[in-house]
């Protein structure tokens, strides 16, 4: 008989935009308690530098380990990119699971040329996280990839759509897209590559045309949570699971801005407060 595990999953990113995968989580693991960390005082984490990001990752960790956490998802493409690998080896025992593999992964179950673009924070572009998952998977692929980093604040301002946010979508998709319109080097496939910018999906679909399949990797993560889950004996099946929000700094804002990235409601009472940064 299979014995439920009903210690939660801690998930985190620098802000609201981690909200897109707990969703997904949400979705794919009713039965899962879940506990989500946003790190607002210090997002954005996308212009920091490796260190930094690396030192925030690991002190998100020991906070959610004091949850008693079954499993750590990186809910950031960011701390993904730079900080896995260190959270892994200095955690063995522990599942982690970070979102750019899932989303390479993603990537290429769907193009058919192989010109994959990505967008993602300057760290992470910087990093070539996903270039290098991307070609382990399909070494052929021609992955090109432009930093984003104005879309994360378009996003938490909750500027989703509309005639300025296209235009400066456009300017920074210029690079990926422009100089390649109606040549075979061309996109057909662009990786949301940010946590954040699924938010902005409309407007990103409008300037890089219907042909271009947005890949978005909350949902793959989901998938990757559910099987490694299964496969370790950790699951707690059913469809009860509760969520708790942890925020670094700004608890009402966090829950007047999380509606934009999450499909349940958030009361500011179900926000608490903690301070991280003490963590050494
Ligand atoms: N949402 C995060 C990501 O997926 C980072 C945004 C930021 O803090 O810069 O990369």
């Amino acid at each position: 008989m299979t014995v439920a595990d009903n210690r939660p999953i801690g998930l985190f990113d620098s802000g609201v935009g981690g909200l897109t995968v707990l969703n997904a989580a949400r979705q794919a693991l009713p039965g899962e308690n879940l506990i989500y960390l946003g790190d607002t005082a210090r997002v954005p984490y996308g212009t920091k530098s490796p260190l930094s990001i690396t030192r925030y990752a690991e002190q998100a960790l020991k906070a959610l380990l004091r949850y008693d956490i079954k499993a750590l998802v990186v809910a950031c493409n960011t701390a993904s990119a730079v900080a896995l690998d260190a959270l892994q080896s200095s955690y063995p025992e522990l599942q982690i699971i970070g979102v750019i593999e899932p989303g390479a992964q993603a990537a290429v179950n769907m193009t058919r040329s192989g010109k994959i673009g990505v967008i993602a924070t300057e760290s992470t572009v910087n990093n070539q996280a996903y270039q290098k998952a991307i070609l382990s998977l399909l070494p052929d692929a021609n992955v090109k990839s432009a930093a984003c980093s104005l879309f994360v604040a378009l996003a938490e301002e909750g500027w989703h759509d509309g005639e300025l946010v296209e235009a400066i979508v456009k300017r920074s998709l210029s690079g990926l897209f422009d100089h390649y319109r109606g040549g075979a080097e061309y996109p057909d496939t662009l990786v949301l590559g940010c946590t954040h910018f699924p938010a902005l999906k409309l407007a990103i679909s409008r300037v890089v045309g219907d042909k271009v399949s947005l890949v978005d990797s909350a949902v793959t993560t989901a998938a990757v949570m559910k099987k490694q889950l299964t496969e370790r004996g950790l699951l707690n099946p059913g469809s009860t699971g509760y969520v708790r929000f942890l925020v670094t700094d700004g608890p009402e804002r966090f829950a007047r801005v999380a509606p934009l990235f999450y499909s349940e409601a958030v009361e500011p009472d179900q926000v608490e407060l903690i301070d991280i940064q003490h963590f050494a």
